[in-house]
């Protein structure tokens, strides 16, 4: 055995004219290899496969009778991934190719030549053992590095052949071992790449369910009690679900619900907003389309349901699709199946669907702008979300839950809500139920300038008469009485209904603030801890 880069071997006598010819023609067909080798590193899907190719080449074109690329596997043995003329046995770890030298090219990172292997002491066992070729082999071993380190080993054997030269031969293995080595190096990289992305996959899944995981829809009232059981319910079954409820009452936090809480939480939750897509559009949307469906089709593009295969299909705002698209849709959900816009092979649609609307079906039923056949297949489980109004007890569990929120988004923290602030949120009747409060919350925060919310941090809306219960033709008097007033309970809330602490907080008197108290009609028991 010897190191390589040793004196050839070969050459014992002086080449001549046909000798330098026939080098010449050996030299055209190393070239060709490794362009061949080149081709089949840059054009095959899979590693392996390439490395496969990889031998045959070499062993077509250079007569080796046996090969192999073992590469370190990630917990650091040698494994053979691709042989040529031998079969890597079941374990896929050992394939009698001097195995121990093998090892110790990697370990080395050094090629290693036996022209001879009868003379190595290394594998004399092994030749009394399996009893090769009667013929005389010779044994290459060439490391594989990526980024200099040694993380395999290309290893061959072939006639012993004492003209030829055996250095020559080294550096042609020592080519495709670092051409090997970059593909190695390219797929290592591709493979961490996808199982960053896997990762990261997982985790955005992960932080999705739980931003919408049922516990982070807050209401703890007997309407949304109700909600919570009806969503528990129909989870876990793969029911068509409507969701009825005003703007803004949480239609679409409990569409999310279901899904992340269903069988099909780990698949797509895929949105369309039937208002926000102009009739035109709609069917691409939902559909897909067939190369050459229109002009402007350049491509085949899948749909929303076809998005949504193995998932969820939430169809927001389903009063508002056009009479046409309702027959197509009614066909899906009878026959769970569909085509593409232009095409004619039916496509199988396992979706789960979820509708959510806040206008009156059973008037656009009468209108002649809903079927009535669709009605009937959509409402197999409603679900109604209670407005607002309806669910008083929910508010400040509400503006708790948004302070906090916003707080942390806009970085100016907001400690508390002042009782007469309280009262107005209370006393008013939400059109915009959830929506408007956040919006009314994120307001107050960006507005207010110190820890409190105070009324006057409300938007106007809230300030009217008919929100806070007073005489729409107010006068100077009784304005700044409510604005008095709202201080002094603020301070007294504070003070925990001590009119000496919460005059000191208003920079006053006890006497002035305990008259005030008086004649403002304020209960200063209230606040008493
Ligand atoms: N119970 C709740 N807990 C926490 N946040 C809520 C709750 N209900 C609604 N929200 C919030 O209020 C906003 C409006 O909710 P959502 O979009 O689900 O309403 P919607 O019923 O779909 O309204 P629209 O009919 O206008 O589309 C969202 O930011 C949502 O996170
Ligand atoms: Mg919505």
């Amino acid at each position: 055995m010897r190191a390589a880069e040793s004196p050839s071997m070969s050459a014992t006598e002086t080449p001549d004219h046909t000798e330098t010819a026939e080098a010449g023609a050996a030299e055209v067909r190393q070239v060709t290899a490794l362009t061949e080798i080149s081709h089949a590193l840059s054009g095959t899907l899979t590693l392996r496969s390439a490395l496969v190719r990889v031998l045959e080449i070499l062993g077509r074109q250079q007569g080796l009778l046996r090969g192999a690329v073992a590469l370190l596997n990630t917990s650091g043995q040698l494994h053979v991934d691709a042989t040529y003329g031998v079969q890597a046995d079941r374990a896929g770890l050992r394939y009698g190719l001097g195995e121990g030298l093998t090892a110790r090219v990697v370990e080395s990172g050094k090629p290693v030549i036996v022209p001879q292997v009868s003379r190595e002491p290394m594998f004399r066992d092994r030749l009394a053992r399996q009893d090769l070729d009667k013929r005389e082999v010779s044994f290459l071993s060439v490391p594989i590095l990526v980024s200099r380190k040694p993380v395999g080993a290309m290893v061959v054997e072939l006639p012993f052949k004492r003209q030829r030269d055996y250095d020559h031969l080294v550096r042609v293995l020592r080519l495709a071992a670092s051409m090997i080595g970059h593909a190695v190096r390219v797929e290592r990289l591709v493979d961490a790449e996808r199982q960053r992305l896997i990762e990261e996959n997982a985790h955005l899944r992960e932080e999705l369910r739980q931003r919408y995981d049922f516990s982070r829809i807050i209401g703890t009232s007997g309407p949304m009690r109700q909600v919570y059981e009806q969503i528990a319910r129909v989870a876990r079954a793969n029911t068509t679900v409507l969701i009825r409820g005003e703007s803004g009452t949480g239609k679409e936090l409990i569409a999310h619900a279901i899904h992340y809480s269903s069988p099909r939480a780990n698949k797509p939750f895929i949105k369309v907003s039937c208002a926000a897509l102009p009739d035109s559009l709609i069917e691409s949307e939902l559909f897909g389309y067939e190369k050459g469906a229109f002009t402007g089709a350049q491509t085949r593009k899948k749909g929303r349901f076809e998005l949504a295969e193995a998932g969820t299909l939430f169809l927001d705002e389903i009063g508002e699709i056009n009479l046409s698209t309702q027959v197509k849709l009614l066909r899906v959900l009878q026959e769970r199946e569909f085509e593409r816009l232009g095409g004619t092979e039916p496509v199988k649609a396992n979706v789960r669907l979820i509708a959510a609307t806040n206008s009156d079906l059973e008037k656009a039923i009468a209108a002649g702008t809903l079927r009535e056949d669709l009605h009937y297949r959509l409402n197999v489980f409603t679900i109604y979300v209670p407005p607002l109004r309806d669910r008083k007890p929910d508010i400040l569990l509400l503006v708790d839950h948004f302070l906090e929120k916003y707080s942390i988004e806009h970085s100016h923290h907001v400690k508390r809500i002042s009782t007469p602030a309280i009262d107005m949120l209370m006393a008013y009747h939400w059109p915009g139920n959830v929506r408007e409060l956040e919006n009314a919350i994120e307001r107050a925060v960006l507005v207010c300038d110190g820890s409190v919310v105070h009324p006057h941090h409300l938007p106007p809306t809230l300030q009217t008469a008919e929100a806070s219960g007073t005489v729409t033709d107010v006068s100077l008097t009784d304005a700044v009485d409510a604005y008095e007033k709202n201080l002094i309970q603020d301070a007294l809330k504070t003070a925990r209904g001590n009119a000496t602490k919460a005059a000191k907080l208003l920079h006053s008197t006890e006497r002035i603030i305990s008259y005030r108290i008086r004649k403002l009609g304020i209960d200063r028991d209230r606040f008493r801890a």
